[in-house]
């Protein structure tokens, strides 16, 4: 984009238009602003794409601001892709969903040289190729932040989303346009491409992510668990400029869709991987390519000529990870030929041509200060391990899950012991081992408590249970876990009334028990610091919703132990009204499939205890809903999705995904699969070569006909 000769030019260019004697309204003004431009984009580029800077900051926002001006006085002259017009003024409401134009799939991962050898094997096989020879394989880094797809069309972005759920993913191109590592115009054309579709990784860098934090810190707002969190919610932010402050970049590191203006797929005519990254660096975008400040000798990615220089390679990098300015969660291997590549094909998970390499998990020692037991919605009771904050694989460490007495004792944890504390990617931390040899006689034992740390009523332990339970189902923590629990996703579902907001509710003493949420006070709550009336209002719209939910869903509420979604669903299926459940007895629910006994014990226990069923009983008179409902009849099916209830066939083929995979996204998104065109069919699905279903189709007014495209975007809703 920009060769040695264009960059010289650009250079002198910028430090004439920052020379004193520049006259800003004189001249060609049209020429002006497309010089000033030109020059932004360059400056752009060295400083956030190739991290190296050819002028100061100072000087930047003097041409920056001479542009502004320009433009100011000649809107005439504003262009979409100008540097100054990144950052838009409207913020965004809900982010709107778009289909990406090839499924975005995962990655098979791998974890040693033994996995990445059986995957070279398996790509010989697949390939047809002679057990012997080599296979060339593009290796680069493993991105640790938010996944996002660009396309660019005619040359200009026109979308951008993050990857949601693989075929659908939200729009967010009015953050990313706010990247200045991202060009908002790229010369595709030159390379016979219309329009592209390329997949990559917002990141912050972990410097930079140190900073924001250290920031949030003093502002005492909280802080951000790692900087992939803190780069997917600025993906998210409803305000660009906002989005803009947090420092995002993105690195570009797949072509997964490019076709010429006739809608031909060019893909093939890149040869390999590493031709179509080169392309993208040549465009002026961050790839892999880029020198990102790690050891000389170690590049970021590289193509290698076997299998073995690929573990070599791989090897190398764990070591050098933490030297890499950006979180890095392993290291991707592809096959670079793209002829191979297709040969290869596709699981509906990943391809078959690439593999994540996976660094090891990280340890790190620390001090086990001390260990508390908490009572949970069961009145389980865990100990939980309080840690010497220590620092493991991007986050801070401080509290860890002991889980059982069990656990403490066979690992013989002792209060002041240094303990082993490892963290594998998204895998919560847990404690490895203590390490004994580092004692000086200080440490403690671990004394389990006999009585609740809460009520102080006397735990107990079943028998075929490894942990300890406190009894009393009035115990004040297990009411408030309980309380939370009633109100969270999967349960009723009620937002705006989480964790914190419960027990400030309860140490008002508004809630006693469940039923209470449903007769709130909402003059009192609008009245409350940090609520108000808009608060108020939507607390009490998320409730009165909640009081139509299906019946599953408040039977899951109740935390009756063992009685998850599944189970719920199950029971619910079989009766009329809650209540119902007061009269079984305990052979009823064993009748039902899938119901052990277990559970069947506890749902009956929990029928037979008056104070529950008075509970219940309140509730229906506030207007919870204890009646079955449609939802509740049909455990099986999914009980929400855009194309519930509705019928649907495919037919013809499908260019983005297999029939079978369609199949199971529209089974997820609520429907029934038809097994012909008839007049129960509501949607018919046409891809390419659509025969005889579609004239009977058309023929009957009553079916919808769909692209696939559509298909996307409607299970998208
Ligand atoms: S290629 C069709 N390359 O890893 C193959 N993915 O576990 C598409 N990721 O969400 C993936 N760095 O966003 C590829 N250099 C890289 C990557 C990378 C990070 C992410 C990707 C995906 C996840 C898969």
């Amino acid at each position: 984009m920009f060769s040695p000769s264009l960059q010289r030019q650009l250079y002198e260019l910028s430090k004439k238009l920052l020379s004193p004697q520049a006259t800003l309204f004189e001249g060609d003004q049209s020429r002006l602003v497309e010089d000033l431009q030109q020059v932004l984009r360059f400056h752009e580029w060295k400083y956030y794409v190739q991290n190296d800077p050819v002028i100061s900051d100072f000087e930047y926002d003097q041409l920056y601001k001479q542009l502004e001006a320009l433009e100011a006085a000649h809107p005439d002259l504003i262009t979409p892709d100008s540097p100054t017009q990144r950052v838009g003024k409207d913020l965004t409401e809900n982010l709107a969903q778009v289909a990406h134009l090839t499924p975005m799939l995962s990655l098979d991962n791998s974890y040693d040289a033994e996995d990445l050898n059986d995957f070279d094997e398996q790509v010989k096989k697949l390939c047809k190729l002679d057990k012997e020879g080599d296979v060339e394989y593009c290796v680069e880094p493993k991105y640790d932040g938010g996944t996002i797809v660009l396309v660019y069309e005619n040359d200009r972005l026109v979308r951008a989303a993050t990857r949601g759920n693989g075929a659908v993913g939200d729009d967010i191109t009015a953050n990313i346009r706010t990247l200045r590592s991202v060009p908002l115009q790229a010369e595709f054309s030159k390379y016979g491409i219309h329009k592209v579709e390329l997949r990559g990784e917002a990141l912050i860098r972990k410097d930079i992510f140190e900073k924001i934090n250290k920031a949030r810190q003093e502002a005492n707002d909280q802080i951000f668990a790692n900087p992939r969190n803190a780069a997917t919610g600025a993906l998210r932010m409803k305000d660009p400029k906002e989005a803009a402050e947090r420092g995002l970049e993105a690195f570009l590191y797949q072509m997964g869709y490019a076709v010429d203006d006739q809608d031909n797929n060019i893909i093939e005519r890149f040869h390999s991987h590493d031709e179509s990254i080169h392309m993208l660096e040549s465009l002026g975008f961050k790839t892999p390519l880029a020198n990102a400040g790690t050891r000389q000798h170690l590049p970021a990615t590289k193509t290698c000529g076997s299998i073995r220089e690929v573990i070599e390679f791989c090897v190398n990098w764990q070591e050098y990870r933490d030297e890499y300015p950006y979180e890095l969660d392993g290291m991707v291997v592809k096959v670079n030929s793209i002829e191979l590549q297709e040969r290869c094909g596709y699981t509906s998970h990943h391809p078959r041509w690439a593999i994540a390499f996976k660094f090891k998990a990280r340890q790190a020692t620390t001090r086990l200060r001390d260990v508390e037991f908490q009572v949970g919605k069961t009145g389980a009771v865990t100990p939980v391990a309080k840690l010497e904050p220590v620092p493991l694989a991007g986050v801070t460490v401080s509290n860890v899950s002991l889980h059982n007495e069990e656990f403490i004792r066979s690992k013989d944890l002792r209060i002041g012991d240094q303990v082993l504390v490892e963290r594998a990617g998204d895998v919560i931390p847990y404690i490895v081992k203590s390490l004994p040899e580092l004692r000086d006689g200080s440490e403690q034992v671990v004394h389990y408590p006999k009585n609740c740390p809460v009520c102080h009523s006397l735990l107990v332990k079943q028998e075929e249970e490894a942990v300890w339970r406190c009894e009393n189902a009035e115990c004040e923590a297990q009411v408030v876990q309980r309380m939370i629990f009633h109100t969270s996703k999967h349960a009723m579902d009620i937002e705006g009334l989480g964790e914190s907001t419960i027990e400030r509710f309860y140490k008002l003493g508004w809630l006693r028990s469940i039923a209470d949420m449903y007769r709130i006070d909402y003059e009192a709550v609008a009245k409350l610091e940090g609520f108000g009336e808009k608060s108020a209002a939507n607390l009490r719209v998320a409730i009165e919703k909640a009081k139509q939910n299906p019946i599953y869903r408040l039977l899951h509420s109740l935390s009756i132990h063992h009685l998850g979604q599944k189970g719920s669903k199950l029971v619910a299926a079989e009766i009329g009204h809650v209540l119902d459940l007061k009269d079984w007895d305990l052979e009823k629910y064993q009748t039902i499939k899938d119901v052990g006994p277990v559970l069947a014990k506890n749902v009956f226990h929990f029928f037979q205890n008056e104070h529950n069923i008075e509970l219940l009983q309140t509730m229906e008179q506030l207007g919870v809903n204890l009646q079955q409902t449609e939802a509740d009849k049909r455990p099986d099916a999914p009980t929400e999705g855009p194309l519930l209830g509705r019928s649907i066939l495919f037919t013809g083929t499908l260019s983005q995904m297999t029939r079978e995979e369609a199949e199971k996204r529209a089974i997820a998104a609520g429907a029934n699969i038809a097994s012909g065109v008839s007049k129960h069919l509501s949607i018919l699905v046409v891809g390419e070569k659509a025969g005889s279903k579609l004239k009977k189709a058309q023929a009957l007014e009553s079916v919808e006909i769909w692209s696939e495209v559509e298909f996307l975007e409607r299970i998208a809703d």
